[in-house]
């Protein structure tokens, strides 16, 4: 029977400068199932790592020209593709070695001899944490999908998350904030805050993407995404009650058109009511909107955006999260020209085939 988690989908990169130690550990891991590729030292093996097949790979230390610690460090400096998941397997087993290795950003070490089901165990341990990265990535591929059809250029869900990241960043180290405010909580609204719009799905053509203003009935539709996004996660939540980014999730759905003086929608929560990641993810939608260009309105500057930002404080938004944006305000700057940099690019490539898709679902629509 086929190991569960063991795919053949999981090709490892073996990197070591000693062709029979290199072989038998091949040797290993082809019995196991893993399809296996050697470098001769760490120079072949960023090669290697360029081309995204490989998700781990397994190094010695001592080689020529680029040696394992080297080789751990460029690719956690450089970021070539996904997350890579390095084991550093060496003779070199002192305490310092283990020390410099995950300081270099190795994610597991083992020492030399080694035994071939360990070894097995230490994957599976990477697998495990690979798997968990597609589960996110496979989070953010939806809320893409339902962003593209009001938003199908730009990278408002990329700035989204980094905005939310940094002003939770800041805030953390603020007394009233550090107790509630951890790493999970970080990493959790990075997660979460893409999926805010995810109930526009639920929302007409007609209404969410008329070039002019709504009428006030065409509005009350349109509100209605932050209940429809929020009922369609709550029934997740119910199911999985464990899966906290989805909590959080839902609070951000339900709440990021909430405003601190109660005036907002669905529910007309004000101040403390409204949970802390709404309050956050209010702040970064609107400075994102404002400084994006829609078809009925063009793109404000950032100044401009600041401006109404300050002005909304106590009113639309939480003071303290303003107080916060305030201080970043230059690194909302810099999230906004990067991204809108590096979205222009890739729309150059992505937009004529989303578009040649779309007709494609449409003809078949039609049939
Ligand atoms: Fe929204
Ligand atoms: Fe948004």
């Amino acid at each position: 029977m086929k190991d569960k988690l063991s795919t053949e989908n999981t090709h490892v990169l073996v990197v070591d400068d000693d062709p029979i130690a290199a072989e038998t550990l091949q040797h290993a891991l082809t019995e196991y199932g893993y399809p296996t590729t050697i470098a001769n030292d760490g120079v072949e093996a960023i090669h290697h790592v360029r081309t995204g097949k490989f998700r781990i790979v397994i190094s010695d230390i001592e080689m020529p020209r680029m040696n394992g610690i080297e080789l751990c460090r460029e690719i956690r400096e450089r970021s070539l593709c996904d997350y890579t998941y390095l084991i550093l397997l060496t003779g070199r087993c002192d305490t310092e070695s283990v020390i410099e290795g995950l300081d270099a950003g190795a994610d597991d070490y083992m020492s030399k001899p080694f035994s071939p089901s360990e070894l097995r165990m230490r994957i599976r341990a990477g697998e495990r944490l690979l798997l968990q990265e597609s589960r996110e990535l496979m989070i953010f591929a939806l809320a893409k999908l339902a962003d593209s059809r009001d938003n199908e250029t730009g990278s408002h869900l990329e700035r989204i998350r980094e905005f939310c990241r940094a002003l939770c960043g800041e805030l953390s180290s603020w007394e009233d904030y550090k107790e509630v405010i951890d790493g999970i909580y970080i990493q959790s609204i990075y997660e979460s805050s893409p999926l805010h719009d995810i109930g526009k799905v639920g929302i007409p053509d007609r209404i969410l993407l008329k070039p002019g203003k709504l009428t006030d009935d065409e509005f009350a539709i349109m509100s209605m995404h932050s209940q429809i996004g929020a009922d369609t996660l709550q029934s997740v939540v119910d199911a999985h009650p464990e899966a906290t980014v989805l909590k959080m999730a839902y609070q951000i759905a339900l709440t990021h058109h909430e405003r601190w003086d109660g005036t907002g929608y669905p529910r007309g929560l004000s101040g403390e009511q409204i949970p802390l990641c709404g309050r956050i993810v209010a702040v970064a939608d609107v400075y994102d909107a404002l400084t994006s260009e829609r078809v009925y309105k063009k793109a404000f500057s950032h100044e401009k955006a600041v401006q109404i930002i300050r002005e909304g404080a106590g009113t639309h938004f939480d003071p303290d999260i303003v107080k916060a944006f305030l201080r970043l305000e230059d690194f909302f700057r810099k999230i906004k020209t990067d991204f809108n940099e590096s979205a222009e690019r890739k729309d150059a490539e992505f937009l004529p085939r989303f578009k040649r898709n779309l007709e494609i679902v449409s003809s078949l629509q039609t049939l």
